[in-house]
């Protein structure tokens, strides 16, 4: 492991030097906190920076990686700070680079259907501006209003929409970026085809801050589609519920848009904290469907075929919102969960399985035997239709919290092993961070690990840039 130097009042200088004293936060540990966390609520995994830096341009950013280097201070990249395994988190101390102010949008290529934006342009934006030219942004993470573009393509951000369109970095086309020695470099570019040497681009999505810093990305359109309609399917359990998805599927012989799952608990945490009313008492488990199409007829088709099929399979009710205004009051529920839970129960491990969608209705009895027993809550909700589901072990109020701590690890490596004798990996959208590094194994063989060691050394000899995540090197 590599010996970092400190933060000197000269380093300090310094990096006022390259981006303006009032962009540079120290020795304020109040003005320093925000940047020492992300959405994880347990402290364990928070770490406070020596110093924050908001760099406005590529250069700026170079000079700081070039800097760092030279003087082996380690520097971690930050986003909207909605991350959800720690990878923003400056767990070796150090540089904590925000990229907020690296907020433009560059260029809107319509003939292209494409955009190109700065790194800290807040995704919901994206999506917004291009609805105006009728295109569609596809990526739909659950922190939409508040993530940055830069932090879904280092997290490859899944989200909501990700049964028809996929995640974030099928849109990405290309970046620029700054090496972790300082280098600027261009990846891809407003291109189809490419296969010109090596995808990085491919590589560098999902790299989680470890290979590089993102200062332009490039992101592909759709054109917009002009109907969606939403279905909230009531199900007395979340067997009956999850059982469904591959039914919809193969049976109604339409991908929907969305596939997405709450638990009753999860559904009555969210509610309760937006103050808003579902018909969640009447349901053990609800589906919220979604479809996007650009003919009304054929969309009433489709939903009412999948509707028809749910009650056919013993669902309770079928309601559907086909406006705004409601559309938005039921995502917006959807969406709150995970916050909700973190108000309710900041003892908790917000977790991020993916299995096939065709071994999904096997995960549910696992989690019941889980919360059997560890005598715990285990609420799950997430991503159904496309087999990533958000179980949340919940510290019983019962358990001291020394006993929870002790039975935390024991939960996740029984969550782990179920999933991956379902086929299934750790983590589909939040990431490793430094929050599961140390469950890789169950994921990854130990061949696999050592490449992407290898490739980290490659493109950081002095493990400089955000070192502590995914893997120890
Ligand atoms: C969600 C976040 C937690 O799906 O990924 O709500
Ligand atoms: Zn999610």
């Amino acid at each position: 492991m590599s010996t970092y130097h400190p933060v000197t009042p000269e380093i300090i200088a310094e990096l006022e030097q390259i981006v303006g004293r009032r962009y540079v936060i120290h020795g304020d540990s109040e003005q320093l906190e925000p940047y020492s966390h992300d959405e994880i609520t347990e402290k364990k995994y928070h770490h406070l920076p020596d110093v924050v830096v908001r760099p406005r341009t590529t250069t700026e950013i170079a000079a700081i990686m070039k800097l760092a280097n030279r003087e082996l201070i380690p520097v971690t990249p930050r986003g909207g700070g909605s991350g959800l395994s720690g990878g923003a988190v400056p767990v070796m101390g150090g540089i904590v680079l925000a990229t907020d102010r690296m907020n433009s949008i560059i260029e809107l290529d319509t003939d292209n259907m494409l955009i190109v934006v700065e790194p800290g342009v807040i995704t919901n934006d994206i999506d917004a501006l291009v609805a105006e030219h009728g295109l569609f942004f596809a990526g739909y993470p659950m922190s939409l209003q508040s993530c940055f573009i830069g932090g879904n393509v280092a997290e490859n951000a899944g989200g909501g929409k990700a049964v028809k369109y996929g995640v974030t970095g099928q849109y990405i086309l290309g970046v620029e970026m700054v090496t972790p020695e300082g280098e600027i470099v261009k990846l891809g570019g407003k291109l189809v085809k490419d296969v010109t040497g090596y995808d990085l681009t491919k590589l560098i999505i999902g790299s989680e801050g470890t290979l590089g810093i993102f200062t332009k990305v490039i992101i592909k359109l759709l054109p917009r589609p002009t109907e969606v309609v939403d279905l909230l399917v009531l199900f007395p359990d979340p067997e009956t519920a999850i059982g469904m998805v591959s039914t919809i599927m193969t049976e109604a012989r339409v991908i929907p848009t969305a596939i997405e799952f709450m638990d009753r608990l999860s559904a009555h945490a969210s509610c309760e904290y937006l103050n808003e009313r579902l018909p969640y008492e009447k349901a053990g488990a609800m589906l919220l469907i979604q479809l996007d199409g650009n003919r009304k007829a054929q969309l009433e088709e489709e939903y009412e075929a999948i509707g028809e099929l749910c009650l056919e399979h013993g669902a309770i009710e079928v309601y559907v919102a086909d406006n705004y205004t409601t559309q938005e009051r039921i995502w917006s529920v959807r969406r709150n969960i995970a916050e909700a839970f973190m108000v309710v129960s900041p003892h908790q491990s917000l977790e991020d399985i993916t299995v096939p969608v065709a071994n999904i209705p096997k995960m549910i009895p696992e989690l019941e035997r889980l919360a059997k027993k560890y005598d715990i809550q285990v609420p799950c909700y997430g991503h159904a239709g496309d087999g990533n589901l958000h179980a949340t072990p919940v510290k019983n109020p019962n358990h001291s919290l020394e006993q929870w701590e002790e039975m935390l690890p024991q939960i996740l490596a029984d969550l782990y092993a179920a999933t991956r004798d379902l086929d299934g990996v750790i983590s589909g959208e939040h990431g490793i961070g430094h929050k599961r590094k140390n469950y890789m194994s169950y994921s990854v063989s130990d061949a696999s690990l050592e490449l992407m060691k290898r490739i980290k050394r490659a493109f950081d000899p002095n493990n400089v840039l955000n070192p502590g995540k995914i893997f120890d090197v």
